[in-house]
C-alpha cells in the first residue's frame, strides 16, 4: 500500500516535472513566441496597477471606512494588505508566469488534474461576471464625465443649492432610465474592445503608461484641495486616528474583504497578467509595489474625502457607498467656485480607473479563449465582448425596468456583485493558495520567487508559510461571514 503510495508520488512529480521541462523547452525554442508580453517593468506595473485601482479604491474603500469606525478599519486594512494581500498575490503571479496562459491553461501547464484546473475556470466565469455589471458602473462614470465637461449638470439659474439639487435628481434618475446607462455602458465596451484589440503591448500597456500618471496627478491635486479646507483637521482625526476599541472581528473581516476586492485577487486577472511578465521580474517586489501604490491611492482618497465630508458637514445616508462619489462630493463641487473644472477632473479620474480595470476583467476572457481555442485575438475579443453587450444591458435594465426580477431578494446587478465578490472571489483564492502550496510541483513557487535561485530572500519562506496555512483560513473566515451576513 504503501509502497503504492511512493510510486504514485513518483510518477505525480515525474509528469510535473514533465510540464517544467516541456515549458521551458518549449518557450526557449520559441514555441509559445506567440505569446505577448510586457514590454517594460514600469509598463508592467501601470498595468497591474491599472487594474488593482479602481473603483474599489475611489468609492468601496472611503465608504468601507466611514462604515467601519474610521482609523480602525485603515489600520486594519493595512494589516491585511501586508499578511495575506501581498503573499496571494505573489501566489497568482507566480502560477502565471510558471503556467504561462490564461487562468485554466495555467493549471494546465503544470500538470494539474481537472479538479485543479477547474478552479482557473471558475475564477474566469467570476470574472466574467463583474465584467457584466463593472462595465455599467464604469459607464454611470463616462456619463458623468461627459455632463461635467459639458456642463449639463450644474446649469440652475437660482444658484448653488438649486444646482446641487437639480444634480442630484438628474444622476438618480440616469441610473434607472432605460436608454442613457445603455448608451454609456456601450461607449465603454466599445472602448474596451478597440484597446483589447490593439494587444497587450501596444493597447492595454500604452494606454495605462498614459493614464496611470494622470490619475495620480489629478489625486494629488484633490488632495490639495482638499487639505486646505476649513475643518480639514476634524475629518483627517476620524482617518487617521484610531479608536482602538473600534478594532472587531467583523471590522476586520471587512478589511480582509477590501483588501481582495481592491488587489483584484482571485479573479483570474493576475494570472493572466503575470503570464505577460518577462522572466527576469521580481514577483515579490512587483506584487510589494503594485499593493502600495493601490494603497496609496486609497489613502490619498481618505485624505480627499474626510476633509471634505467634514468642512461641508455631510453625514449619514450620503456617505453609503455610490452615493458618495454619484451623488455627495458632486455636491461638493457644486458649492465650490471652479465647479465645473473640479468634476470634470475628478470624473475623469473616476472614468481612467474605472477602464483600465474593465480593460483587465475582459483580459482573463480574451486570454482564455485565444489560448483554449487557438484563435485570433480580434475572434477572441469578439466572443468575448459580444455577450456582455448583452448581459451588461440586462444589469443596467435591472436598475429600472427590470427592477422587479430579482435573484435571492436581489435585482441582477447586485445579484452578480454579491456573489462574484462575497462568494467566488474567496473561493477561488483559497483553492488557489492550497493549489500552490500543497499541489503544484514541488518547488515550483520557491523557483518562482527566486527567479530560478539568482534571487534570495528570507521573505520567501514567510510568504510561503502564509500561503500554504494563514491565508486560506483567513479568507475562509471572510466566506463564512459572507454567507452569515
Ligand atoms: N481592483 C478593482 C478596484 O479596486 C476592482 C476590480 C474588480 C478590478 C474586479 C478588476 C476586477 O476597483
Amino acid at each position: 500500500m504503501k509502497n503504492n503510495a511512493t510510486n504514485i508520488d513518483r510518477m505525480k512529480i515525474k509528469s510535473h516535472n514533465f510540464a517544467f521541462i516541456y515549458l521551458n523547452v518549449s518557450s526557449q525554442l520559441g514555441f509559445m513566441s506567440k505569446k505577448p508580453q510586457f514590454a517594460s517593468k514600469l509598463g508592467l506595473i501601470a498595468a497591474t496597477v491599472g487594474s488593482a485601482v479602481g473603483l474599489g479604491n475611489i468609492w468601496r474603500f472611503p465608504a468601507e471606512v466611514q462604515a467601519n469606525g474610521g482609523a480602525a478599519f485603515l489600520v486594519l486594512y493595512v494589516v491585511c494588505v501586508f499578511l495575506v494581500g501581498i503573499p496571494v498575490m505573489v501566489t497568482e503571479f507566480s502560477l502565471g508566469r510558471a503556467g504561462q496562459s490564461d487562468a485554466v491553461g495555467a493549471f494546465k501547464n503544470l500538470g494539474a488534474k481537472r479538479a485543479w484546473w477547474s478552479v482557473g475556470a471558475f475564477a474566469i466565469l467570476a470574472s466574467y461576471f463583474i465584467l457584466w455589471f463593472y462595465m455599467v458602473v464604469a459607464g454611470w462614470t463616462f456619463e458623468y464625465l461627459w455632463q461635467s465637461i459639458t456642463g449639463g449638470l450644474y446649469a440652475h439659474p437660482d444658484g448653488v443649492e438649486a444646482s446641487a439639487s437639480l444634480f442630484k435628481s438628474k444622476m438618480q434618475e440616469f441610473i434607472v432610465d432605460g436608454w442613457n446607462p445603455l448608451i454609456n455602458t456601450y461607449v465603454v465596451i466599445f472602448i474596451n474592445m478597440v484597446i483589447l484589440i490593439i494587444g497587450v503591448q501596444k493597447g492595454i500597456e500604452r494606454l495605462s503608461n498614459l493614464l496611470m500618471p494622470l490619475l495620480f496627478l489629478i489625486l494629488l491635486i484633490f488632495c490639495g484641495v482638499s487639505l486646505t479646507m476649513p475643518d480639514a483637521s476634524e475629518g483627517l482625526k476620524f482617518f487617521l486616528k484610531p479608536d482602538i476599541s473600534k478594532i472587531t472581528p467583523s471590522v476586520a473581516i471587512n478589511a480582509l474583504g477590501q483588501a481582495f476586492f481592491s488587489l483584484s485577487l482571485g479573479m483570474g486577472i493576475l494570472i493572466t497578467y503575470s503570464a505577460y511578465f518577462p522572466k527576469k521580474v521580481n514577483l515579490t517586489r512587483t506584487a510589494c509595489t503594485v499593493s502600495m501604490l493601490d494603497l496609496v491611492v486609497a489613502i490619498l482618497m481618505g485624505l480627499i474625502i474626510f476633509p471634505a465630508v467634514t468642512s461641508f458637514n455631510l453625514e449619514g445616508e450620503s456617505l453609503a457607498g455610490a452615493t458618495l462619489v454619484f451623488v455627495t462630493l458632486p455636491e461638493v463641487f457644486s458649492r465650490m467656485g471652479g465647479t465645473q473644472i473640479w468634476s470634470t477632473l475628478f470624473f475623469l479620474l473616476l472614468f481612467v480607473a474605472a477602464l483600465t480595470s474593465t480593460i483587465s476583467i475582459a483580459e482573463v476572457s480574451v486570454a482564455f479563449v485565444r489560448d483554449r481555442f487557438n484563435a485570433s485575438r480580434l475572434k477572441a475579443c469578439l466572443v468575448v465582448m459580444l455577450p456582455v453587450l448583452a448581459f451588461s444591458t440586462l444589469c443596467s435594465l435591472s436598475q429600472g425596468v427590470l427592477s422587479h426580477y430579482k435573484i435571492l431578494g436581489m435585482n441582477l446587478f447586485d445579484f452578480l456583485d454579491t456573489m462574484a465578490t462575497n462568494i467566488m472571489l474567496p473561493i477561488v483564492s483559497i483553492l488557489m493558495c492550497v493549489y500552490m502550496g500543497w499541489f503544484a510541483p514541488k518547488g515550483l513557487m520557491m523557483k518562482q520567487l527566486s527567479n530560478d535561485n539568482t534571487l534570495s530572500s528570507r521573505t520567501f519562506s514567510v510568504i510561503i508559510f502564509i500561503v500554504r496555512y494563514v491565508a486560506p483560513l483567513l479568507i475562509a473566515l471572510v466566506l463564512i461571514s459572507g454567507f452569515i451576513k
